[in-house]
């Protein structure tokens, strides 16, 4: 017999090859396709990481108003009161209706059965069981920052 390979020899270690490239891409897809939902599972984590630190322009609130935006997923008002700049849950801890700042009772009032609470999220009066949670503010530079 000869030193070379024969033709079929070839031929088959080219096939063997090939198949080996097409299953390192079926494996390649299947890992992928295993890892998508780890990722998307972990993704709204560094959303809500995002979330946990919120910078307000105090440009925005004139004196006296407020302004809601969304802290940690939830409404948020960030008042710009004589008495200082706040940042209070906006969410009425009776049944969950979002509360209003009002500037000339100087409290928040909840719409849904007229729970009121001070500044500082005590209650006032009203259905509402516990304090309106009042979130650390930071003023810098015309900014208010939370979770910061
Ligand atoms: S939901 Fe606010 S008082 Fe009932």
């Amino acid at each position: 017999m000869g030193e070379g390979r024969s033709e079929q020899e070839i031929l088959l270690e080219s096939r063997r090859k090939f198949l080996g490239q097409c299953l390192a891409v079926l494996g390649a897809t299947a890992l992928g396709g295993a890892l998508y939902p780890v990722v998307q599972y972990l993704r709204p984590l560094e959303a809500d990481k995002a979330a946990r630190k919120v910078e307000v322009d105090l440009g925005e609130i004139p004196m006296g108003t407020a302004k809601t935006i969304l802290y940690r997923g939830l409404p948020t008002l960030v008042i710009n009161a004589t008495e200082g700049v706040v940042a209070i849950s906006a969410v009425c801890t009776h049944l969950g209706c979002i509360v209003k700042w009002q500037e000339e009772r100087k409290m928040l009032f909840c719409p849904c059965h007229a729970a009121r609470f001070a500044l500082d999220g005590r209650v006032l009066g009203g259905p509402a069981p516990a304090p309106l949670e009042v979130h650390p503010v930071t003023v810098a530079g015309g900014k208010v920052m939370l979770g910061a």
